[in-house]
């Protein structure tokens, strides 16, 4: 498996690593590292960055998960072989940590473009990072970024996309690129596809800064609707406006009060 030295265990389950080639044209996914089976593609992408057998541009795939990790500590499950679940590594020289909001825009944009290229329904962005198609979701985002002083050292951008699983616990309000489309896809095109997404962003962002990332407002779901939130644990009635350079959502509060909320105060309340 070439210049691949990860533990024993990875070794054995890793299937195939696409080499770096200085001819791809793509940013990310470049090594390609495909295992059968992981605990969680982040998990080990931290471990390989930890080792330095990661690098800028490198993405995780595994085609089963054992122990996906959601936001908020909850599970993630996929569908084996039906899903993807990937992580792509990142390392965005400079970025201020007061800044790395900007990594979960570029990744939700990559995200939605993918799901709209194939889906004709409305496709959203939920802040901070959700993509769901109507109010289903299609697609999660996990992103651990490494600190180094005031600055991101490295980011490990996860995401999980529901693409050829048509068989979803309704509780969970999810949705699928096959569910929407009523066909089966090529999922490792869409992998591509994503991956490619991605670094059209990257290059973008790279080239003008956060102005290339605006179109994430626009994208946002319930903008400019009211909708039912929980602020500090109450729940209220806010419509989203904006999102503020630290990634909080800008909203304006029932009764006139317009101000930015992190996750830890404000979140879209349970469906
Ligand atoms: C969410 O809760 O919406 C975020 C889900 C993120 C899931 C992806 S799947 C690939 C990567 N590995 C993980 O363990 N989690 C992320």
């Amino acid at each position: 498996m070439g210049a691949f030295k990860g533990s024993e265990l990875l070794s054995a389950l890793l299937i195939t690593v696409s080499p770096p080639t200085r001819m791809s044209s793509s940013l990310f996914g470049n090594p390609l590292l495909q295992f059968a089976e992981l605990d969680s593609t982040n998990k080990t992408a931290a471990e390989l960055l930890a080792r330095g057998e990661a690098r800028h541009g490198t993405a995780i795939v595994a085609h089963a998960q054992r122990h996906g990790v959601g936001q908020r500590g909850r599970t993630w499950t996929m569908a084996p072989a039906l899903d993807l679940a990937l992580s792509i590594v990142t390392e965005p020289h400079g970025l201020r940590a007061d800044a790395q909001f900007a990594l979960s825009k570029a990744a939700a944009l990559a995200v939605h473009d993918t799901v709209r290229d194939h889906v004709s329904g409305d496709v959203r962005i939920k802040w901070p990072n959700d993509v769901l198609v109507g109010r289903h979701k299609v697609a999660g985002i996990l992103i651990r970024n490494e600190l180094s002083g005031d600055r991101v050292a490295a980011s490990i951008i996860g995401i999980g996309l529901n693409v050829n699983n048509t068989d979803l616990d309704p509780a969970l309000v999810a949705t699928s690129l096959a569910l929407e489309t009523g066909r089966a896809l090529d999922r490792m095109a869409v992998l591509h596809e994503l991956l490619e997404r991605f670094g059209q962003w990257w290059r973008r962002w790279e080239a003008t800064g956060d102005a290339a990332l605006e179109a994430y407002a626009e994208r946002l779901w319930m903008r400019n609707r009211w909708a039912a939130m929980e602020l500090d644990g109450a729940l209220v009635q806010a419509r989203a406006m904006d999102v503020d350079s630290l990634g909080r959502l800008i909203v304006e509060v029932e009764g006139g009060t317009v101000a930015a909320y992190g996750l830890d105060r404000l979140r879209f309340a349970p469906r």
